[in-house]
């Protein structure tokens, strides 16, 4: 094993960053707060907005079959996810476990790939936020110009190929990311607080959405369930329900954003799994009910728009709702936005510090403590793709970008029950090796029923990475 690649940071030296009094962090968080900032994390483009393109595209009504299909593959991968948060409390997450466990070049890949689900994933949510903040100035009576709040491209799923909208550019997109990268760079300290009444918002009104929505519901709309496939694998049909699983897997992301906050935890031991698997259950839930009430009310054809819910309560003519559901989607997205935005650029600088990337991307700005260097080009980044990019495209690179990223981390914890059996876990996934290999099956899954295309992205993107390692983090790391 004493192959550079697979070279591993120690256990101790994990610890020590995670526990180390240097920190400044203090331990405020309880397991209510920790639920409340794994929803705040969760629920956000993809119940608001994606849930509607993978019921007109790929699955119909059965996108609650998919939504049941995506969350126990995550429930599987939160175990694991469990397991390393309480044991090795420290951001940056998945690369670090991996970084344990596996070695160097898993913990290169992991961080590369961990960037198409924080970076990625926060181009979606602004391309969502962009639907829903143009809906709302529209019933303000402020007409936002269409070609400036569209991607100028789209890609068609079943012709394989890319046209032009007409379409200048997804200007609120772009604008929101700044901003929001703007205030993290002075350091907002997402409160608690805060993200309490974001969420308590958000999910108020979703569930006033499916109570409204039980007394508009035409059951007829539901037949067939199951909508039958099309000819070609992913639409509609059983494959279909696959192909959107793996879509809406992008609605669960978030609920290990629960473990970078570790070491704000009061006792991270017991309270991490009960943030991570209990955001993660009562989102489920919704997730169900939402799915329900939605192809209930609107054919899923009509669905594949950038503010599906307004579609749904403008057939339901409750039009004094509409106000309501658009700020809480408004407001709700942003904090989804800021945890993905606050995520990347500290996996960055986990990474320089290890050297695997410039040192310049592990500086601290001086004044307001913040890796200020790494946000700023990331938010740049992360603007610029926000107001090009269609949101399909991205939404399922995430995904399978994230899918990958579990199967890793469900393997780590195999890896390490059996080649450290004695250290200490204060959260064991329960039934090792049955769970983490489950994990590692249904994420595979899920990722088998996502598009070719998706796939060569995904490829395209790993091997951009693996280049970039071998020609710099290889030399550099500071292991070596
Ligand atoms: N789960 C998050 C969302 O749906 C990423 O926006």
């Amino acid at each position: 094993m004493g192959s550079p690649l697979l070279a591993k940071k120690s256990l101790e030296a994990i610890a020590a960053e995670a526990y180390g009094e240097t920190s400044g962090l203090r331990r405020v968080l309880g397991p209510w707060q920790l639920i409340f900032l794994g929803i705040g994390a969760i629920v956000g483009a993809g119940i608001f907005v994606i849930t509607g393109h993978a019921a007109a595209q790929y699955a119909g009504p059965a996108v609650t079959l998919s939504f049941i299909l995506a969350g126990l593959a995550c429930a599987f991968a939160g175990l694991c996810y469990a397991e390393f948060a309480a044991m090795i409390p420290i951001a940056g997450s998945a690369y670090s476990y991996a970084y344990a466990t596996l070695g160097e070049i898993f913990a290169w890949i992991i961080g590369w790939d961990l960037i198409l689900e924080y970076s990625l994933g926060a181009t979606t949510v602004a391309i969502g936020w962009s639907g829903y903040i143009v809906s709302f100035l529209k019933d303000l009576g402020i007409n936002f110009p269409a070609s400036l709040a569209s991607s100028p491209f789209t890609f068609d799923p079943q012709t394989h190929s890319w046209r032009t909208t007409g379409a200048v550019i997804n200007l609120p997109a772009f604008l929101i990311i700044i901003l929001l990268t703007a205030l993290l760079v002075r350091g907002i300290k997402e409160s608690a607080t805060v993200n309490a009444a974001i969420v308590i918002l958000k999910i108020s009104v979703i569930l006033i959405f499916i109570g409204a929505g039980l007394f508009f519901i035409k059951p007829s709309l539901w037949k067939p369930f199951i909508p039958p496939n099309q000819g070609e694998f992913g639409f509609f049909g059983l494959s279909g329900i696959l192909r959107g699983a793996g879509v809406m897997f992008f609605a669960y992301l978030g609920f290990d954003a629960v473990s970078t906050v570790a070491q704000e935890a009061r006792n991270p031991q017991r309270d991490m799994p009960i943030g991570i698997l209990g955001s993660l259950g009562i989102c489920t839930l919704i997730y169900i009910a939402f799915s329900l009430v939605l192809t209930g009310v609107v054919h899923y054809s009509r669905l594949n728009v950038p503010a599906p819910v307004a579609v749904a309560i403008d057939e339901m003519k409750l039009f004094w709702l509409s106000p309501f559901i658009k700020i809480g989607a408004i407001v709700g997205l942003i904090s989804v936005m800021i945890v993905q935005l606050m995520g990347q650029p500290r996996i960055f600088f986990s990474m320089a510090r290890d050297g695997l990337l410039p040192a310049i991307a592990a500086r601290v700005h001086p004044r307001f403590r913040t890796p200020y260097i790494t946000t700023i080009v990331t938010g740049a980044l992360i603007a610029i793709g926000a107001s090009l990019l269609p949101i399909g495209i991205v939404g399922e690179l995430v995904s399978i970008g994230t899918l990958m990223a579990f199967v890793i981390v469900c393997t780590a914890v195999l890896v390490l029950r059996y080649t450290h059996p004695e250290i200490n876990r204060p959260f064991k996934t329960p039934g090792v090796p049955l769970v983490p290999v489950l994990g590692i099956i249904s994420c595979l899954y899920l990722m088998s029923g996502l598009p070719r295309d998706t796939w060569m992205r995904l490829l395209g993107w790993m091997t951009l990475g693996l280049i970039i390692y071998f020609i710099y983090g290889i030399r550099k790391s500071r292991l070596r």
